[in-house]
């Protein structure tokens, strides 16, 4: 017998719920504007806040019909007062969870003196921050963004006016692995692996290559003199939340040396401490050229930073890149805050210990759904509960919902466990009981009876 059914709107996966390549919610905007365009008295009244089918936000994502108004700690609250516990944390970025005083404090502190100047002036703020970043990771150079997918773009041009700065100026292609996703723009559609998000988008920028991840012999096929770069996500999120594995990153490290090319570590979704380490790469034992880092570093304020060694940044010379917003006093104020409390004696350790009591936790429940779970994999607080193909992670996800639980979805039909680092056992506990509960009421793989 099938068992109930999830309690939320059915949907055919995780590309399906985030994105909304379906149908569902998508009302009538366009009868709601003819109708209020008719009328300019109706037009005002639609200024006010309006639900999600009338709304004018352009639909590039298949939202939820939730808002949330006020957050604390590793929770949500709506307008009625509804609690939702986040694992989600607005995919990976509210590190230190929400209103954390120490950042509530520095942005309203920095609010208060200065918000913008331009890059036109030294900004002390970024000073602080690179030399904690550069202190941090061994490297020595920062420049300032404002999103995961312009770090990468950024770090794909360092990496390419390096080579140029050489004088080996065919040395352009840039190596990306299957199942990668690198960000939005047009040179990161390139980049990522994922070819349905090209569609309709094209010409994509020449340069990028794809190599099965994970696979050293056939990445050290590919590599040659016209390789500018290995750009590798040490854990991919997107991807599922596949561990590229120590091993691996050595051989890329030791075969990006060989072939003369760079490596990128892409810890936009890995980096600031969500695998337990403040870089994921970091269990290696390697030192990539370049690093991108975003997400996580702002806590929640908008904030990029690609972070390389004095060989390849040195290649950018004033006027070669930048960014209006880029690295305000605003941003700096909180990613210097979010730096420090990483840094803090024990908290990353504490981190390791709270996420490795999750994912035992994880592993419990699946081997208690045998059947439904293929595997628990991830790292730290990037972790995964990959389903089986008859049970939908965006189906699963949409029920977490249900009962009050945040998670995000990701490829390989798998279900993704991201908490603010700050989360409690008390609330691990909670989540995972209630992931058990929403288990149980999906039907067991290949029961159509
Ligand atoms: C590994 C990785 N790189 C880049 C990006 C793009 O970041 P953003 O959405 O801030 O542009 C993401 C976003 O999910 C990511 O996970």
């Amino acid at each position: 017998m099938l068992l109930a059914k999830p309690p939320a709107p059915l949907s055919t996966g995780w590309w399906f719920d985030v994105f909304g390549t379906g149908n569902r919610n998508h009302n009538r905007p366009d009868q709601d504007r003819e109708m209020s365009a008719s009328n300019p008295t109706d037009s005002l009244k639609d200024a006010s806040p309006s639900p999600t089918a009338a709304s004018a936000v352009m639909k590039t994502y298949g939202r939820a019909d939730l808002a949330f108004v006020e957050g604390e700690g590793s929770w949500l609250i709506t307008e009625d007062g509804e609690r939702y516990l986040d694992c989600a944390s607005g995919i990976a970025v509210n590190t230190l969870g929400h209103s954390h005083p120490a950042l509530v404090a520095a942005l309203r502190d920095q609010a208060g003196k200065l918000w913008h100047t331009s890059n036109l002036y030294r900004i002390p703020g970024q000073e602080t921050v690179a030399g904690k970043l550069a202190g941090l990771t061994g490297l020595d150079q920062v420049y300032f963004c404002n999103s995961g997918a312009e770090a990468n773009e950024s770090a794909v041009k360092i990496a390419r006016r390096a080579a140029h700065e050489r004088g080996e100026t065919d040395r352009m292609t840039i190596l990306c692995a299957t199942g990668s996703f690198h960000g939005r723009t047009l040179g990161m559609l390139a980049a990522t692996d994922k070819p349905a998000n090209r569609t309709g988008f094209g010409p994509m920028p020449d340069g990028f290559e794809h190599v099965p991840f994970g696979n050293l012999n056939a990445l050290r096929d590919r590599l040659g003199p016209h390789v500018a770069a290995i750009m590798i996500e040490p854990v991919q999120g997107e991807g599922g939340a596949r561990d590229a594995q120590d091993e691996y990153l050595r051989g890329v490290r030791a075969a990006a040396d060989e072939f003369g090319a760079l490596v990128i570590a892409d810890e936009v979704q890995s980096g600031i401490g969500r695998t337990g380490t403040l870089f994921a790469y970091q269990t290696a034992g390697i030192r990539p050229d370049i690093i991108a880092v975003a997400k996580g570093l702002g806590g929640g304020f908008p904030v990029g930073a690609v972070i390389a060694s004095a060989e390849v940044g040195n290649a950018m010379t004033p006027g070669t890149h930048g960014s209006t917003f880029a690295g305000n006093p605003l941003a700096m104020a909180v990613a210097e805050v979010v730096l420090d409390e990483l840094a803090a004696p024990g908290f990353l350790a504490d981190v390791r210990r709270r996420a490795d009591i999750m994912v035992a936790a994880l592993r419990k429940v699946a081997s208690r759904h045998a059947g439904k779970v293929v595997e628990v994999r991830g790292r730290g607080f990037l972790c995964g509960v990959r389903l089986a193909d008859d049970v939908a992670a965006g189906d699963v996800v949409a029920a977490l919902r249900e009962v009050k639980v945040l998670t995000a979805p990701a490829a390989e039909n798998t279900v993704r466990f991201l908490p603010p680092l700050t989360i409690s056992e008390e609330e691990i506990g909670l989540a995972v009981s209630r992931f058990d509960d929403v288990l149980a009421r999906f039907g067991e793989a290949g029961d159509d009876s």
